[in-house]
């Protein structure tokens, strides 16, 4: 779940792949490494624990020349995140050095039999067996780097995208993956290597996104690349334009990125309907489901994949679908489906949700569904990434890059996309009726407008967030389709302030959190004028005679909730089921604010990375 950059070319490599490793920190911040081939071809490794701005503050008396490199920002799975196991690693000839997101699982196995060998080893990871198992082979068997390369990668298991240099071979960079995604950038003589294009499209918008078991030799002197199979047989490639605008990844005047991202909701709810709703013609279109529509039409029953986040979208998701389309919905986390040996046939549809499109244990559970024979769609934001590539159809969320570690913009993109996918599915089906249809696409396309207008509750939040820091834990309540939204509150809370938070169906706090409840626990009520408003008011009523403080989201004119609580939000009226789109911006605001109350750094929370490409 680390970030890998590399460069070859005539420029200097340095300030290209510690720009393209800033870019790529969402991905994992615990520690950094950079090598350079200088040009008299001496290997240069900087590594340290830490930021990319350590790597840049170590380095920076050393020498830095080389237009020749490969730069890592690690999240460490194996080895704990210090200067040792920071990545690059070399190889016991000094020649080698290699970088690697993802993890090999025979690691154990293959460094003892290389320290039977005589190999020592100077780190804990799991990543420098690679390394050694390359060098060890090019020396005992005498071949060239690919050759030894790929000889490697045939007795490695597990998940990586690596790129390699070698000093003895000062014109090649050689990269590969396997589960773990790796995109290659072509410029006027010059490469690029990138987890994602993030760091190349400031250089070029040409690039190949490799698929699993590509080797690809870039050689400074050749004008295209070449890609190999394990085998040796060569792989044609698309070269393909990339649309990711460098705007859109900075911070655009916003102190972090969430910040900027939770503000932005309206405009990419805009985009993620464009073209799909039509409010004069009544009418909302997925290209996905018009392809293939006998597959879901037909499904006997829809099982919704996801983690984290992208899950709570799911549960909404679930009843969006249930209600419009009369189709049982089963919503599974990603990494317990996987293991689970799930009931499964060609009648069923998998929906794989995921933001990044490179979630492991989602990747792994829509492997599972495929090989029992389920029809996969996906809904994912990050374009041209694994999820989408290996579903047989989907609706990208188009919000644009998400940066900020805690989801902000995919997780209203997501239900976005769930809404327009039971409407249209549930029109062809004839399960919804005509009237409902048309309200909810009507209103739908208000959302944008509505948020517009609550995003001005920033500075009103921004109050109620200093008065609740002193708070060790939060419960989060809320019922129907805000019950999600409730989870998705408690998450966003406990993933940047390291406030300890619970989110729980209002209802189900009579059955246990109750006993939890005192003054110095403040509970969030979704308390919005719907079919259960009297039932969650009986609630607020319950938790007040606890002593408890209560921060309520109501509706706009709510009077009965905002008498009985502490600190209350408006939000716009709407329909029920968009409601989650409205009610998640106050959520995410409140964590946002309080967590920088408390001094955390809201857009690299400790312990997380954006994209968790491991199991
Ligand atoms: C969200 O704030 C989290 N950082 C996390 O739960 C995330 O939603 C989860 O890891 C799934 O990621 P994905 O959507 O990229 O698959
Ligand atoms: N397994 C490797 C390590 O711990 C790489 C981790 C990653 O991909 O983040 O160093």
């Amino acid at each position: 779940m680390c970030g890998i950059v590399g460069y070859i070319g005539k420029k200097d490599a340095y300030p290209i792949l510690i720009k393209g490793l800033k870019r790529l920190e969402y991905r994992g911040y615990d520690s950094a490494g950079v090598a350079l081939l200088n040009n008299t071809n001496q290997l240069n490794v900087y590594k340290t624990k830490g930021k990319v701005a350590d790597l840049e503050a170590y380095a920076s008396e050393k020498d830095i020349s080389g237009c020749i490199g490969i730069a890592h920002t690690r999240w460490a799975t194996h080895g704990e995140p210090n200067s040792t196991n920071a990545h690059p690693h070399i190889g016991a000839s000094g020649n080698i050095a290699l970088i690697h997101n993802g993890i090999i699982e025979n690691y154990a196995v293959l460094k003892q039999s290389l320290q039977e060998k005589g190999v020592q080893f100077r780190s804990n990871t799991d990543t420098e067996v690679l390394v050694q198992l390359i060098d060890f082979i090019k020396t005992d068997k005498k071949v060239d780097l690919l050759t030894a390369v790929r000889t490697a990668l045939k007795i490695v298991i597990g998940a990586y995208a690596i790129a390699v240099i070698d000093k003895t071979n000062p014109d090649v960079v050689i990269a590969a993956r396997k589960s773990s995604p790796l995109v290659v950038g072509i410029g006027e003589e010059e490469f690029f290597l990138g987890s994602d294009a993030s760091p190349i499209i400031e250089y070029t918008d040409k690039v190949i996104y490799l698929d699993d078991e590509d080797i690809v030799v870039i050689d400074r002197n050749k004008k295209d690349v070449e890609i190999v199979d394990f085998n040796n047989e060569k792989i044609e490639h698309e070269i393909v334009t990339v649309e990711l605008n460098l705007a859109q990844i900075e911070k655009g005047g916003f102190p972090h990125f969430m910040l900027k991202e939770i503000f932005e909701q309206p405009d990419c709810l805009m985009d993620c309907m464009r073209g799909r709703i039509n409010v004069e013609a009544n009418n909302v279109t997925l290209s996905a489901i018009i392809d293939n529509k006998e597959h879901l039409i037909n499904a006997r029953r829809i099982i919704i994949i996801a983690c984290g986040t992208s899950w709570h979208a799911g549960l909404i998701g679930k009843q969006l679908i249930e209600n419009f389309c009369q189709i049982p919905v089963e919503v599974e986390y990603a990494s317990e489906f996987r293991y689970s040996n799930p009931v499964i046939n060609n009648q069923d549809v998998v929906i794989a949700i995921s933001q990044s499109g490179e979630t492991a244990d989602t990747l792994a559970a829509i492997e599972l569904a495929k090989k029992k024979g389920a029809f996969i769609y996906g809904i994912c934001n990050a374009i041209g990434s694994s999820i989408p590539r290996a579903t047989h159809t989907g609706s990208y969320i188009h919000v644009g890059p998400e940066i900020g570690v805690a989801s902000t913009k995919a997780f209203t993109g997501q239900v976005t996309v769930l809404t327009m996918f039971a409407l249209a599915l549930g029109k062809e089906r004839g399960s919804v009726s005509e009237e409902e249809y048309v309200r909810i696409i009507q209103e739908l396309n208000n959302i944008p407008e509505k948020m517009k207008e609550l995003l001005k509750i920033g500075d009103d939040v921004k109050q109620i967030s200093r008065i609740f820091t002193y708070a060790h834990n939060f419960l989060y309540l809320g019922r129907g389709f805000n019950y999600p939204v409730a989870l998705e509150g408690a998450l966003k809370l406990k993933e940047i302030s390291y406030i300890h938070a619970e989110g729980y169906p209002a209802a189900e706090m009579k059955h246990g959190p109750i006993a939890l409840i005192d003054a110095e626990m403040p509970v969030v009520v979704i308390a919005t004028k719907n079919a259960l408003y009297e039932k969650v008011v009986s609630n607020i009523q319950e938790i007040k005679a606890r002593k408890a403080r209560v921060i309520a989201i109501v509706s706009e004119g709510d009077v009965t909730v905002k008498n009985m609580a502490d600190a209350t939000i408006e939000l716009p009226q709407t329909e029920e089921c968009l409601e989650p789109l409205l009610a998640s911006i106050p959520l995410q605001m409140l964590a946002y604010y309080i967590a920088i109350c408390k001094g955390k750094d809201v857009d690299q929370p400790r312990n997380l990375a954006k994209s968790v490409t491991v199991e």
